[in-house]
């Protein structure tokens, strides 16, 4: 049978998850002597890695062409999508913020508020919510610019130490939800690989629930 294949982020959250991955038992030599591939085998196991962007992982897991995948809450929330996030895995941890300018008064006014952020859709439903019009300007990285710059009065963005705020003279305003990384499941995998993944579910759960 083909191996189960699994998608995982690249960057941030690749050294906790290869790191998972080898005290599941599961062999990442391949993975830690990568050079610059993108696919590997993992040790004996029926099962292949590939890394790739946040977003991408999402898309192959939802096509069904990775069976499991490892992503950020952050990118879930953005994109959406049909497929199981079986598990939180404690991992990745930062929160979504609304951050300003310091010294300034972000309700003060009645004007329409500009918010500069990679991630439109959560922006949207936030203020949404609080029934506020704002423009949201998207942007794809370094978002702490976009207010220095004049472009927009205000971020929304992941926050996790808070050097990058402080270092851009930005405060939070307001914490918009918690964030850490997700393993997600196509939802046919599930069905047809069912011993497979229950299998791994299983691991995960048992290797998180004797995590210190
Ligand atoms: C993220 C985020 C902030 C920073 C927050 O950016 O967009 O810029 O990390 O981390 P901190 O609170 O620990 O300072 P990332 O490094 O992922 O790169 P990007 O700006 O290119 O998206």
């Amino acid at each position: 049978m083909k191996p189960i294949r699994i998608a995982l982020t690249k960057g941030r959250l690749e050294q906790d998850s290869v790191q998972m991955f080898q005290q599941l038992g599961y062999d990442c030599t391949a993975l830690r002597e990568k050079g610059r591939k993108l696919i590997f085998p993992v040790g004996n196991a029926n099962m292949e890695i590939v890394l790739a962007k946040a977003a991408d992982v999402v898309t192959y897991v939802e096509n069904g062409v990775c069976d499991i995948g490892v992503v950020g809450k952050d990118t879930i929330m953005e994109m959406g999508g049909t497929f199981y996030e079986v598990a939180d895995l404690g991992f990745g941890k930062c929160r979504f913020a609304l951050a300003v300018p310091m010294g300034v008064d972000f309700y003060k006014g009645y004007h329409t508020r500009r918010i500069a952020s990679k991630y439109v859709n959560v922006s949207r439903s936030f203020f949404e919510k609080k029934e506020m019009d704002v423009e949201i300007v998207k942007i794809e990285g370094s978002v702490e610019l976009a207010p220095i710059l004049g472009l927009s009065d205000a971020i929304v963005d992941i926050v996790e130490t808070g050097t990058t705020l402080k270092e851009n003279g930005l405060i939070i305003q307001e914490f918009l939800g918690e964030i850490s990384a997700r393993l997600i499941v196509n939802i046919a995998s599930l069905k047809l690989r069912k011993e497979e993944i229950d299998t791994f579910i299983s691991k995960i759960e048992h290797y998180l629930g004797t995590e210190v």
